[in-house]
């Protein structure tokens, strides 16, 4: 065709999305609207998402969303060519609220129906907003996810390594719960390390002395742990400069592991084009600077999408699933919701 629009559902963790992508032959694709609602709110006294909360708001707010982002757009469902939807993976009741609803649609309106790898949504992210060629190397950092991917293609990523237990964005957000600072961490940790000395507490760089390109943060955590329970020992309280300086301290620790298993990652996929990050941590400015020193200095282009598009939305979900449909990917009503689902 020569014009493709696709609806987006998203409702993976805890924020309920829909969006219209549309791709023109020969232009750049256009966001023609994003909803997101988050649901911080509905969770903030559990202190982390509660997944039955979370498939309740999901199957509570899709519709609206839908029909938000339709008014939106100013488009019926006759001007749409495929709906797509995140499959997986997930917190199981929201993406099946998400699968379920996006059958509903598409057995109305006879719609074609693409489900969706959500990290393929981030990973495709860069193409979305940048046009971005094959190949490149994406690094996903988020709450709950952390892995360099190669892509090379709508349907080809090859995982060069990841972390191999907590993901960064969640080291920063218990850092934050250690220090009291507010939550979501990484943006509170981030501001009180302006002030601080990052080298005054000694951090680990975990599996910075072993080959490859996995990861490792729930030892900083601990060390954080070590760091403050001492302070405290000592003086028996914390001041705002300790905390500061911890935060600093844990920061720099996160950004060099972050950078130099980059570094490394490239090394191992030397046709990539460029370096492209997505995920809330793209967002902590220390992290940002040291990957785009990074790709600078291997004559590379840095690709960070906005923020909105870098953290969950459906627009990518929207737009992954029209890169597998213009190669001529369906799904039919067999499409099953898969809580785990590697790339
Ligand atoms: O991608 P995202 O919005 O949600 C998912 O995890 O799916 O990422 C949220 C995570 C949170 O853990 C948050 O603390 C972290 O990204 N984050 C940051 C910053 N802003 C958000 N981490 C470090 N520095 C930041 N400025
Ligand atoms: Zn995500």
């Amino acid at each position: 065709a020569e014009t493709l629009t696709i609806l987006g559902l998203e409702s993976s963790c805890d924020d309920t999305a829909a969006a219209l992508v549309r791709l023109r032959a020969g232009e750049r694709p256009e966001i023609l609207a994003s909803v997101v609602e988050g649901q911080t709110a509905l969770h903030a006294a559990y202190g982390g998402v509660v997944p039955e909360i979370a498939a309740r708001a999901h199957a509570e707010r899709l519709d609206l969303c839908v029909e938000r982002a339709m008014a939106e757009a100013g488009l019926g469902f006759g001007d749409l060519d495929a709906v797509a939807v995140t499959a997986g993976p997930g917190l199981i009741g929201g993406v099946l609220s998400g699968v379920m609803v996006a059958k509903g649609i598409a057995a109305a309106t006879g719609l074609p129906l693409v489900g969706v790898n959500h990290l393929a949504g981030h990973a495709l992210t860069p193409r979305l907003t940048d046009g971005l060629d094959f190949p490149y190397l994406m690094l996903l950092a988020s709450g709950g996810h952390c892995q360099f991917l190669a892509v090379s293609g709508p349907e080809e990523f090859a995982r060069i390594g990841g972390t191999i237990d907590d993901a960064p964005g969640e080291a920063f957000d218990k850092t934050a719960k250690l220090l009291a600072l507010s939550q979501p961490g990484g943006p509170a940790v981030e501001r009180a390390a302006e002030t601080g000395d990052p080298a005054r507490f000694a951090f680990p760089r975990p599996l910075m002395d072993r080959p490859g390109c996995d990861m490792s943060f729930s030892g900083l955590k601990t060390a954080l742990l070590r760091a403050r329970d001492r302070i405290i020992a000592e003086k028996g309280g914390i001041t705002v400069q300790d905390r500061a300086d911890l935060c600093a301290g844990f920061q720099a620790a996160v950004r060099d592991v972050l950078a130099g298993k980059a570094a490394r990652a490239l090394a191992a996929c030397p046709e990539a084009t460029a370096l492209a990050v997505a995920g809330g941590v793209a967002a902590n400015r220390a992290i940002r600077a040291a990957l785009e020193d990074l790709a600078d200095r291997a004559g590379l282009p840095f690709v960070a999408p906005p923020l909105s598009l870098c953290t969950d939305n459906a627009a990518m979900i929207a737009w992954a699933g029209l890169e597998r449909f213009r190669l001529g990917a369906r799904d039919d009503m067999a499409l099953a919701a898969r809580p785990r689902w590697p790339l």
